[in-house]
């Protein structure tokens, strides 16, 4: 278990900066606040579904600056005012199935 999540993390230098008591704050923010828009599984509502399957067509990058820059135009927020780029790279490779 505990080999698998570093051997995940390898890909995603970035996500692994991340504390693990901080990391529990970003699965709920997850659940929370983009759980708001995306569902709470993320089944989608008014944001698209954030399913794994989901974002298999985005790459890791393009999931990290939709995170951090949202979609001019659209209701998906930016979230670098509350999120390091670390951050978003560890919620990006939590959606994508990284992390497990
Ligand atoms: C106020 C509503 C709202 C909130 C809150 C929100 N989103 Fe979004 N999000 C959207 C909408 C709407 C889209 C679709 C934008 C479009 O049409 O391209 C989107 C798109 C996305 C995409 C791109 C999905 C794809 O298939 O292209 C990702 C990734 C994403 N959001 C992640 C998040 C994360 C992570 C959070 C929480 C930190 C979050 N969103 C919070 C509304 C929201």
């Amino acid at each position: 278990m505990t080999g698998a999540v570093v051997l995940a993390l390898a890909a995603w230098p970035a996500a692994a900066e991340v504390a693990p008591a901080r990391q529990a704050k970003l699965k709920d923010m997850v659940a929370q606040d983009c759980g708001s828009c995306h569902g709470m599984t993320r089944q989608g509502g008014l944001g698209s579904p954030l399913r794994q399957e989901d974002l298999a067509k985005l790459s890791a990058e393009a999931v990290i600056e939709t995170i951090l820059e949202g979609r001019p135009g659209t209701p998906m927020p930016p979230w670098k005012a509350m999120l390091s780029r670390e951050e978003a790279a560890w919620i990006a490779a939590y959606l994508m199935g990284e992390l497990k």
